[in-house]
């Protein structure tokens, strides 16, 4: 068999419709498995191939894609913001709106008095975003996570990002505990939001294979939220500042939120869907 045969085979497989992307989809996880690039599987489609692990291991994925399992999930890792994070069930696998949430907090920095910048992140994850904060600003970073299995994968990109030193992964709910009042310029979060209601509707990619943890911001959606921003002002300098990523449907309360908050001013920020995506506030100047 040539590899352009494995590749059409594996299209078939797929039911009609069910997946846009099916040849790219295809392709990547051939070029996972062959350990080839792109461009060598071009040259090579017309090569004959045997029997082995690299076939192995392409089937292997293949039918966990055919589940419906993620290719970010099969692959163990996901590019986000021009960087690759180790990514598996325990954690999101990061999202392109949230890349809107980092770009605003580089531009923001540039309006925050002194250096070094103290940050805290909220629900970090796979440490997709505190990592990229580290690197950009060269400073320190608090990552707080609720769930010890995505607290181990974010240590795992700490050390892949060589960040270790600068970001401490801490196991609390919402805000450290040990750190005293006032003492971050800025706090991004990219909280759970959706809805309980809505999560059983959640596309079966999602749903059946993201951590609910991650997903669900109890029966409103803004069970986490709330907290987030009434607290917020307490842990933030004075001229700090709150970005914080919402669901597409929570602009209306979000904002009721803000305005019953100690924040001084806020401002949405739509996403490529022209949708309300991130809340940016500011304490009093
Ligand atoms: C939407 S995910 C965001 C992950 C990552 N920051 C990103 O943007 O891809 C929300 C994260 O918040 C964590 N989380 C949920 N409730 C939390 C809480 N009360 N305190 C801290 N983290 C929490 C979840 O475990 C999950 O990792």
């Amino acid at each position: 068999m040539r590899l352009s045969n494995l590749f059409y085979n594996s299209l078939n497989r797929f039911k009609d419709n069910d997946h846009k992307n099916r040849a790219l989809e295809v392709q990547i996880l051939i070029e996972a498995a062959f350990k080839i690039t792109r461009e060598q599987f071009w040259i090579r489609k017309n090569e004959t191939i045997s029997a082995g692990v690299e076939l192995r291991t392409f089937y292997r994925y293949l039918n966990r894609r055919l589940k419906g399992e993620p290719i970010a999930y099969i692959l163990g890792k996901k590019e986000f913001f021009g960087e690759t994070f180790y990514v598996n069930q325990n954690v999101l696998i990061p999202r392109p709106e949230t890349e809107i949430l980092v770009e605003k907090a580089i531009q923001l920095s540039n309006d925050l008095p002194g250096e070094p910048l103290g940050i805290l992140d909220i629900g970090a994850g796979s440490g997709n975003i505190s990592i990229l904060l580290a690197k950009h600003f060269y400073t320190n970073v608090t990552a707080v996570e609720t769930s010890e299995k995505a607290l181990y994968v974010l240590k795992k990109n700490l050390r892949f990002h060589r960040v270790a030193d600068r970001v401490q992964a801490v196991r609390a709910d919402l805000f450290p505990p040990s750190y005293r009042e006032g003492c971050f310029d800025m706090i991004v979060s990219n909280p759970p939001y959706v809805p309980e209601g809505e999560w059983q509707k959640l596309e079966p990619s999602v749903r059946d294979y993201e951590p609910k943890i991650a997903l669900v911001g109890g029966e409103d959606g803004l069970e986490v939220i709330r907290p987030i921003v009434e607290k917020a002002p307490q842990f933030l300098k004075p001229q700090g500042k709150l970005l914080l990523e919402i669901g597409y449907n929570l602009y209306e309360p979000v904002k009721q939120i803000f305005a019953r908050s100690g924040f001084s001013s806020f401002q949405f920020i739509k996403d490529y869907n022209q949708i309300y995506r991130v809340v940016i506030a500011h304490l009093e100047q």
